[in-house]
């Protein structure tokens, strides 16, 4: 186990982009070192090491690999614990959300979603629970619309989200007494690729908050998460109230 003096260290999955890049970047402002995990986006994360590094001095770590590979979730947390000599947060962030009609679902689809969405966040999982630090936290990134509400032309995504929160709560428990895990569900924060202006002005009318969420909103909720040390096993919906209008 490292000295308690090192700074601490995070991975964060999907971290080279969108929300993973804010998540990346909050942990470098409160002093982390982090582990940048990315699929393809090589450019995004190499340009973010070198803001972190010019904001803020952070250290960084870059670690590529394609999630729906068996072996990768594995390969990444023990890549990042061996990075900086130990690791206390891991956010599981990366995720397949592919718009296809039910019809038209195809089996690798299906298994290209499952493998990223579900089965990668298991095994990171089961990693966290050999090499997190002790006071260590895992967080899932699930999915409060996806999981409570539902869109007909996302059932992939919808059902592996689903199957997030089981693995949240078991994984809590059996990562108890001395490490936790705990899951943001956030709402509509960033639209996905493709989701026109009329679908989100749409979705808006059923937000008592009366507005998108943005990162900030996500991150606040993740820092709490992160932070309270009491709190284990929690899925935390970020919707600005969205779950209160099914
Ligand atoms: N954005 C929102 O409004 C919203 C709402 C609810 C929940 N969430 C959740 O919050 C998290 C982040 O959201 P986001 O919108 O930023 O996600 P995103 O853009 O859909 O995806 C995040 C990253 O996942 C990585 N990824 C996908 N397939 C991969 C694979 N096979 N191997 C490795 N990496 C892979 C990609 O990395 P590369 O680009 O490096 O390939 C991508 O940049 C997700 O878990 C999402 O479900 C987001």
């Amino acid at each position: 186990m490292a000295g308690p003096a090192s700074p601490r260290t995070v991975l964060v999955t999907g971290g080279a982009r969108r929300l993973g890049a804010a998540i990346v970047r909050s942990f470098a402002e409160r002093g982390y070192r982090v582990v940048i995990h990315h699929g393809q986006s090589a450019a995004e994360a190499e340009a973010l090491a070198v803001a972190l590094r010019d904001a803020y001095g952070t250290e960084s770590r870059i670690v590529q690999a394609d999630l729906a590979e068996p072996d990768a979730p594995t390969r990444v947390v023990d890549d990042a614990a061996r990075a900086f000599g130990r690791l206390d947060v891991i956010v599981s962030s990366a995720s397949v959300m592919e718009m296809v009609p039910f019809e038209q679902v195809t089996p690798a689809q299906w298994m290209r979603t499952e493998a990223v969405n579900l089965r990668a966040p298991f095994f990171l999982m089961q990693a966290a629970a050999r090499v997190l630090e002790p006071g260590g936290v895992f967080v899932q990134m699930a999915d409060h619309l996806a999981t409570e509400i539902g869109w007909p032309k996302l059932l992939p995504h919808q059902i592996t989200k689903s199957a997030l929160a089981q693995l949240v709560r078991a994984g809590a428990d059996l990562l108890a007494p001395h490490r936790r895990v705990n899951a943001v569900a956030p709402g509509l924060v960033l639209p996905p690729e493709g989701m026109g202006e009329a679908a989100v002005t749409a979705f808006l009318r059923d937000v008592p908050l009366a507005r998108a969420g943005g990162p900030d909103d996500v991150l606040q909720a993740l820092r709490a998460l992160v932070d309270a040390a009491y709190i284990t096993g929690v899925i935390l919906p970020v919707d600005g109230g969205r779950h209160l209008r099914r």
